[in-house]
């Protein structure tokens, strides 16, 4: 699939019910008509994601929100007009417009109106709601420049606007409001410190057992290679013991300096910058890097799980969780 800046064009091919793949401010989304039950279907097939996994709703403005949620909780408003367009999704009680396809049979809906130019200008030149996962398949690395998913989903798309490199690099945030308390689903782009800061109420992390969060599996975001998950400290010696054992390591750290500290022979450095935003920036390219150096194992030290760092913590633990 060969990247385009055709805007026009693949508005009017939302329009045709076709896939369209696009940049966000946190990584690229594969596009479909959110009312076009087979256009949503196709998303779920070329992903390879099973149809009870609900697909976030695109929209290109707070204003729309009324369209699409049965109801718009005041916590709503205020989240909406402070961090929008932004990576924060809102789980709402969904609109009867909203196709039960898109929701994965669920009575809310995951709302978000992305920060990026070119997706708010398809958005507003669509005009309606764009449903659209990651533009990965399914419990891969998500894609953060237009060469990933061209690399991923091939030609089983229609097409592809490229937007450069992602400025956030990891999902949005995603907060259910349906509840008696917001309920955080996913850490992402936009901190749970900032969010009670605007709501002035504290957000949970306890997910009751009716609340379904399909992408809290266990493994998911995860490259070829597979992630181990160390104390810093150890490092360096574990690095070395998977190298006698014939593993080709690649070294995840948050700046050079550290890999120079450690001095594995063989490993592959990959750098994630000074601090949690350019690490969050550059996390799923070096996953894929580690893949295309043929890694065999990752090691990595996450940050503390804090502000942004508290997303970069969830994606690598679902990076190095169990595999089926
Ligand atoms: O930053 C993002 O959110 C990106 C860009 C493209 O917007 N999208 C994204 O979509 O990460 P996806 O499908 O890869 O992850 C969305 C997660 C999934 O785990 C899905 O199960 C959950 O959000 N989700 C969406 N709607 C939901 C709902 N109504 N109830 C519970 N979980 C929901
Ligand atoms: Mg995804």
């Amino acid at each position: 699939m060969i990247p385009t800046r055709d805007i026009e064009g693949a508005a009017a091919a939302l329009r045709q019910g076709k896939l369209v793949a696009f940049p966000t401010e946190t990584v690229y989304g594969l596009g479909a008509d959110a009312e076009n039950v087979q256009a949503v279907a196709r998303i779920f097939a070329v992903k390879g994601r099973p149809s009870s996994h609900p697909l976030i709703v695109h929209l290109a403005s707070a204003d729309d929100l009324p369209r699409w949620a049965a109801e718009v909780p005041d916590a709503a408003r205020r989240l909406a007009a402070a961090c929008w367009p932004g990576p924060l999704t809102l789980l709402l009680r969904k609109h009867a417009r909203v196709p039960a396809a898109t929701t994965g049979g669920l009575d809310s809906v995951g709302l978000r109106v992305p920060a990026h130019p070119v997706a708010l200008e398809l958005l507003r030149s669509f005009g309606g709601g764009v449903a659209a996962p990651s533009a990965n398949r399914f419990g891969r690395v998500s894609p953060t420049c237009a060469e990933h998913v061209a690399r991923d989903l091939g030609d089983d798309i229609d097409m592809l606007l490229d937007g450069g490199e992602c400025d956030v690099g990891v999902e949005s945030t995603i907060l259910d409001l349906t509840r008696d308390v917001p309920v955080l689903l996913r850490p992402g782009g936009v901190t749970v410190a900032h969010i009670e800061s605007l709501l002035g109420v504290s957000v949970s992390r306890t997910l009751t057992a009716s609340t379904r969060a399909p992408g809290l599996l266990p493994s998911h975001y995860a490259p070829l290679a597979r992630v181990e998950i160390v104390a810093s400290a150890e490092l360096a010696a574990r690095a070395r013991e998977l190298e006698q054992a014939g593993e080709r390591v690649a070294l995840l750290l948050s700046h050079q300096d550290d890999a120079k500290v450690l001095g594995a022979k063989e490993a592959i450095f990959l750098d994630l910058g000074p601090d949690a935003i350019s690490a969050a920036q550059r996390l799923y390219s070096a996953l894929r890097e580690a893949d295309a150096r043929g890694a065999s194992v990752v090691l990595t030290s996450p940050p503390a799980a804090e502000g942004l760092g508290e997303a970069l913590v969830d994606r690598l633990s679902k990076a190095a969780g169990p595999r089926s």
